[in-house]
């Protein structure tokens, strides 16, 4: 049995700024999907991060099904009914069109979605961030797939030994390419280390199974104007031919730096936290993100295990703390503040404009 698994995400609405969606918001969309449950939907699972609803989803109708896309955009616009009527701020941010044609992609919402043939014991892990962008998952990704000073799995498993395949989108120029590790180690690194153009979509196994898939819309290139940053997901299988749960979550015990953050326009580090605790508040982050580890079998999900929650992650959080105190000092300088083709809030064009007249000649 072919099992699909889709995690559709969106920023319908939040309490207080862009801190937190609201628990009523979140029982509706747990009601419009146990609705579903037994006819369209295996099983289910609703949480958030920050302020983005995210619905991970399992079935047996595919990637880009139809009738999967329309019950997200269907939960998402009422749960953004409901955001309007309780007054959260920006609901309705992520639904950017009213005609909605049997996909979502393109229309606001991230996706990440694998078909798979199940495992005797299927491992599942779905990373959700807030206040950053899809590519934020390429250094990650990079090491659990790529790095065997992050992934034992690399030089010590026979099922491991032979790497994986990178799919790289160039967000901007609208094409992709596949890249082999370890042979195109270096070429991955030269493209994906430019995370302003390019993310890692897909990585395979060199047999072709599906391993990971991250969302990768630009919410702001499809709106054409400000209205959020993507806030991706993704999802990753583990164990037994893939890396070991430990070695998919361990590149978060490091925090790096990212884009994001106030305004989507600043640098910062990403924060592992548990999902109790993805309420981005200090200069609206810094950016967060969760990972919930499930076990899953024909389709159904075991309750998750929040892995950030764990007390082994307490050092990167101390760290990205620490991160963000250094890179606030800044203010409106870089490197906190992105260069302006990053920026995706700015008043620069308008500055411009005023100042263009009494600039002269060197
Ligand atoms: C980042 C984000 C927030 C807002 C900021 C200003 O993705 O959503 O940092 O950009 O709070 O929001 P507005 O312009 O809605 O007042
Ligand atoms: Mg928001
Ligand atoms: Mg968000």
């Amino acid at each position: 049995m072919k099992t699909t698994v889709s995690l559709i995400k969106a920023d319908i609405g939040s309490i207080g700024g862009h801190i937190r969606t609201s628990d009523e918001i979140l029982d509706l969309c747990k009601k419009k999907l146990q609705e579903e449950k037994g006819k369209l939907l295996i099983d289910f699972y609703v949480t958030r991060c920050g302020d983005d609803v995210e619905l991970l989803m399992t079935h047996e109708s595919g990637v880009d099904a139809k009738e999967i896309h329309s019950l997200a955009w269907d939960t998402f616009k009422e749960g953004a009914e409901l955001a309007k009527e309780q007054g959260l701020y920006g609901a309705g941010q992520d639904l950017l069109s009213d005609a909605f044609s049997g996909n979502v992609r393109g229309m606001g919402p991230g996706i990440c979605e694998m078909e798979f043939e199940e495992r005797p014991a299927e491992v599942i892990i779905a990373f959700m961030a807030d206040k950053t962008e899809a590519s934020a998952f390429n250094l990650p990704l990079y090491e659990m797939f790529a790095n065997p000073f992050n992934t034992a799995g690399l030089v010590l498993d026979p099922k491991l030994h032979d790497g994986f395949k990178f799919e790289v989108h160039d967000v901007k120029g609208s094409r992709k390419i596949i890249l082999d590790t370890p042979e195109e180690s270096y070429d991955l690194l030269a493209l994906i280390g430019l995370t302003d153009i390019y993310a890692v979509k897909r990585v395979y196994r060199k047999s072709g199974e599906i391993s990971a898939v991250a969302s990768t819309e630009k919410v702001n290139m499809i709106a054409g104007r400000y209205v959020g940053k993507d806030d991706p997901a993704m999802l990753v299988r583990a164990q037994s031919g893939y890396p070991a749960t430990g070695e998919i979550v361990n590149p978060f015990a490091r925090p790096f730096f990212i884009a994001g953050w106030m305004r989507g326009s600043h640098r910062g580090p990403i924060m592992p936290v548990a999902e109790k605790d993805a309420n981005p508040s200090r200069f609206d982050g810094p950016p967060r993100i969760i990972c919930l580890s499930f076990s899953m079998k024909n389709g159904v999900l075991s309750t998750p295990v929040d892995v950030f929650s764990d007390v082994s992650f307490d050092n990167a959080r101390r760290q990205a703390n620490e991160m963000a105190d250094y890179m606030r000092r800044h203010g409106p300088f870089q490197p906190h503040l992105l260069p302006p083709g990053e920026m995706e809030y700015t008043t620069l064009p308008e500055v411009m404009k005023k100042l263009e007249s009494r600039f002269e000649k060197l």
